[in-house]
């Protein structure tokens, strides 16, 4: 009997910059490491470094710049554009955009988020400098389903990551990112598995299926 392949989890990878977290996924995705394939990369920025990152990897992209747009009309254009691939899950890797209450609606707990904070600390941009100004001991980073509210959504992971003495916001972000870059693939992985039950503010992560209903 033939032996089927996994189904893999097609993702939209929503990016707005440097892509290193795009980078991890993909190289997680190509080495099987996670049951996923990335069928989009969608920018709001020409720019993005992301876009070269996802072209050398074979992925379709596409850009869609806000100019003369309003926040709505954006939002419903990017839904067209990313629906035509077909994802199941859009995850925002260092996406530059407020989305709308609509574009959240349009994906229902099908879009997560990763920020360099443990939220609730330090929502919104600069979240390391907030972190380093604030002078806590440990921060790190969080994955979230995404809400309308930035940064508010239920938390999937976190990963800790203490401040050192001579830390600035360079380093700080550096080694940030390394823990970003496993916990982003594992957070998509936890997905693909259909492990993650959103309740309310929390999420529940379920066995792995072979263990369910065992006592
Ligand atoms: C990451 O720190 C991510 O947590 C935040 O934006 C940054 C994106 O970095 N949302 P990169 O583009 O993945 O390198």
């Amino acid at each position: 009997m033939a032996v089927r392949a996994p189904k893999r989890l097609r993702v939209a990878v929503l990016v707005s910059g440097a892509g290193t977290n795009l980078q991890s996924v993909l190289d997680h995705c190509a080495s099987g490491a996670i049951d996923a394939g990335v069928v989009l990369v969608f920018s709001n920025k020409r720019d993005a470094a992301a876009l070269d990152r996802a072209r050398r990897a074979g992925v379709p992209t596409e850009v869609l710049e806000p100019s003369g747009l309003g926040r709505e009309e954006y939002d419903a254009k990017a839904a067209a554009i990313i629906d035509r691939y077909g994802p199941e899950l859009l995850v925002f890797a260092g996406y530059m955009r407020i989305v709308t209450a609509g574009f959240v609606a349009h994906y229902p707990d099908r879009i997560m988020n990763i920020h360099p904070a443990l939220l609730p600390s330090f929502p919104g941009v600069h979240a390391q400098k907030q972190a380093l100004d604030y002078g806590v001991r440990v921060t790190g980073c969080t994955t979230h389903f995404v809400r309308a509210e930035v940064d508010a959504g239920p938390v999937i992971l976190q990963e800790a990551v203490p401040v050192e003495a001579g830390d600035t916001e360079e380093t700080l972000t550096q080694r940030i990112l390394e823990r970003e870059h496993e916990l982003l693939p594992r957070s998509i992985q936890l997905f693909a598995e259909g492990r993650l039950r959103v309740e309310g503010r929390r999420v529940r992560i379920m066995p792995p299926a072979g263990e369910r209903g065992r006592a």
